[in-house]
């Protein structure tokens, strides 16, 4: 009895949308139009879709998604199969007929439909800015809805990366995947980016070829502000690991302390170098690059650091010249 009375307030909410709806929806991505001009008659059971589809249907309860399927509150458009693919009766119309397939959408409609629901991830104004969104990359580039189907690799990625195979490993320990992605993140983001792998390969990195750390720890997939990678927030990144690099500190050094250049960058790598420490130079040239003055005359070791001189290169308490920690 409660069910259907929910049932029915979905129904004229829905129908209030779609009336409402509608006639301004011309700039509405293809899933919101279909979703607008569904009236309740257009939706049927999960069971009816298993019917035809019983592979796909039959694993879905144990799916992250699976409380769409469990949940008889949800109003209709967003309930069950449905809410990814659209009424199915209009899917099977015999004029007119539609669903919403992730795979021969766009990218740009393929992710509209996602977003539907995960605006709290990011909104689809961010998603617009981010380089994979500009790139024609998808949600599902990334992320596989049914666990049990084939991850669709993208065709270009299938052309790069090992052997041309994108299911191989980048490296033996690998993270299990989270959040459904295709596979753990070094195989996923190495197959497009295989430069950034081989920088994980020089003699000293950040031991992702370990497990031990992973792409978001430092790329947010979904940044919510600016698109971009601000220093600031790089910096942030960083620190949250090396905490004793934060600060403050009473005599702060302007690049570590981001007051100038591009913070941590200025003189790491961040994925891996063959030097130590992932140093961009194991010369005095490192420092050299901002302070030119002293590259002739002022104490002309090998570096600024090893000799027992500036060991607080990062900021120091007790010493403006960085002598000490
Ligand atoms: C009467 C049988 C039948 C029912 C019921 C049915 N479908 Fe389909 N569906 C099909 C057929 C046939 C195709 C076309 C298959 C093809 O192109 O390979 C299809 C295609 C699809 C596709 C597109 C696959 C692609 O990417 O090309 C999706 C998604 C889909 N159905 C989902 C659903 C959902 C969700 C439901 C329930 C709301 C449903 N179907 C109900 C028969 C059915
Ligand atoms: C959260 C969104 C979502 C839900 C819910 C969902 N699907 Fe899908 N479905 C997708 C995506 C994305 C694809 C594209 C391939 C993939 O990622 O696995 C897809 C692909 C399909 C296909 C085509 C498979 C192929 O091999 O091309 C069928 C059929 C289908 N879904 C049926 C269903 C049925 C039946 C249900 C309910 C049990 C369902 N889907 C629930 C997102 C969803
Ligand atoms: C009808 C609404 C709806 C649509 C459309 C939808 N999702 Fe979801 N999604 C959900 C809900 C609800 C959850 C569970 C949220 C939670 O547990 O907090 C979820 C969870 C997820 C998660 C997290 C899973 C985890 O392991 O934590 C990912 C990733 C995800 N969705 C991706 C997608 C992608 C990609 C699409 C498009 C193909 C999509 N969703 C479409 C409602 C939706
Ligand atoms: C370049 C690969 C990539 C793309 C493209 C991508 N994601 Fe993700 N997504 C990830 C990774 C990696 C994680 C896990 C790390 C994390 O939680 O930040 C994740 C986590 C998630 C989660 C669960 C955690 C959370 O942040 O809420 C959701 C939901 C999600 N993605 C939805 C989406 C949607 C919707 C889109 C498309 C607009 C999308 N993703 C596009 C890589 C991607
Ligand atoms: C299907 C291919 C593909 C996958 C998978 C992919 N990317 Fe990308 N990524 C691209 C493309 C294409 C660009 C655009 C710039 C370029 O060509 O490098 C890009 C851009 C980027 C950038 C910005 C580069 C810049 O110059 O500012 C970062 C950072 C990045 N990706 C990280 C990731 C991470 C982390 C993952 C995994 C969670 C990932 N990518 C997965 C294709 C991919
Ligand atoms: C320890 C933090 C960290 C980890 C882990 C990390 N990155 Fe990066 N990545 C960075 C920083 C910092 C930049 C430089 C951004 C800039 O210059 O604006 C960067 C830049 C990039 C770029 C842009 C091209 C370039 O090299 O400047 C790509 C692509 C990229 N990373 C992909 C990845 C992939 C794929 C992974 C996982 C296999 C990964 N990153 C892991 C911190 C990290
Ligand atoms: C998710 C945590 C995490 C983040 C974020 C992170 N690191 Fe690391 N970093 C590590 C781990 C773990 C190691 C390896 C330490 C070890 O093996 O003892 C490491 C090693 C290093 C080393 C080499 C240390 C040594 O003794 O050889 C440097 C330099 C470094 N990180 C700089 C950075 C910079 C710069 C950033 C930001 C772009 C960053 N890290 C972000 C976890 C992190
Ligand atoms: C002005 C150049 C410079 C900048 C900027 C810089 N570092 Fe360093 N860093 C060094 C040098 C030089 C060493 C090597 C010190 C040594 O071998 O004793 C080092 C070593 C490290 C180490 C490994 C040894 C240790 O002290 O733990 C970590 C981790 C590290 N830096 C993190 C960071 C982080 C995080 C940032 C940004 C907040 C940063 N660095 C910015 C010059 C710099
Ligand atoms: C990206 C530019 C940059 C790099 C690289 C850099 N510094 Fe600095 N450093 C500065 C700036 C800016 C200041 C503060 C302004 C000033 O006094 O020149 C500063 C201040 C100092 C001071 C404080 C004394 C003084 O002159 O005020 C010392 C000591 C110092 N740096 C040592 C180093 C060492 C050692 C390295 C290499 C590990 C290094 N710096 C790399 C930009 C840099």
């Amino acid at each position: 009895m409660k069910v259907q009375v929910l049932f029915l307030a979905a129904g004229i909410a829905l129908l209030s949308y779609g009336f409402t709806g509608s006639p301004q929806n011309k700039g509405a991505s293809q899933a919101e139009r279909l979703f607008a001009r569904a009236t309740p008659d257009d939706y049927m059971s999960d069971a009816g879709c298993a019917e035809c589809h019983d592979g796909i249907a039959k694993n879905f309860p144990s799916s992250p998604h699976a409380a769409l399927v469990s949940d008889p509150s949800l109003p209709l458009d967003k309930k069950g199969c449905q809410g990814c693919h659209g009424p199915g009766n209009i899917h099977q119309a015999e004029e007119d007929a539609e669903v919403i397939s992730f795979r021969k959408m766009t990218p740009k409609e393929s992710a509209a439909a996602c977003l539907r629901c995960h605006a709290q991830t990011l909104s689809e104004n961010h998603w617009k800015r981010t380089e994979h969104a500009r790139a024609d990359l998808s949600c599902v580039s990334c992320h596989q809805i049914h666990t049990d189907t084939d991850p669709a690799w993208e065709t270009h990625a299938l052309k790069k990366g090992k052997a041309g195979d994108p299911r191989t490993p980048m490296f033996v320990a690998k993270v299990d995947p989270k959040a459904m992605l295709k596979a753990d993140e070094a195989t996923l983001c190495g197959q497009c980016h295989p430069s950034t792998i081989a920088e994980f390969r020089t003699s000293n990195h950040h031991p992702v070829p370990e497990g031990r750390v992973v792409c978001s720890d430092c790329h947010t997939p979904h940044p919510t502000k600016d698109a971009k990678l601000t220093h600031d927030s790089l910096k942030g990144k960083c620190v949250t690991c090396h905490t004793d690099k934060a600060g403050p500190f009473t005599f702060e050094h302007d690049p570590v302390a981001g007051f100038t250049g591009n913070g941590c960058q200025e003189c790491h790598r961040p994925h891996g170098a063959n030097n130590p420490k992932m140093l961009n130079s194991v010369t005095r040239g490192l420092c050299a690059q901002c302070h030119t003055d002293k590259l002739a005359t002022h104490y002309p070791g090998r570096t600024c650091w090893n000799a027992g001189c500036h060991v607080a290169s990062h900021g120091s308490n007790t010493d403006p010249r960085f002598l000490k920690q």
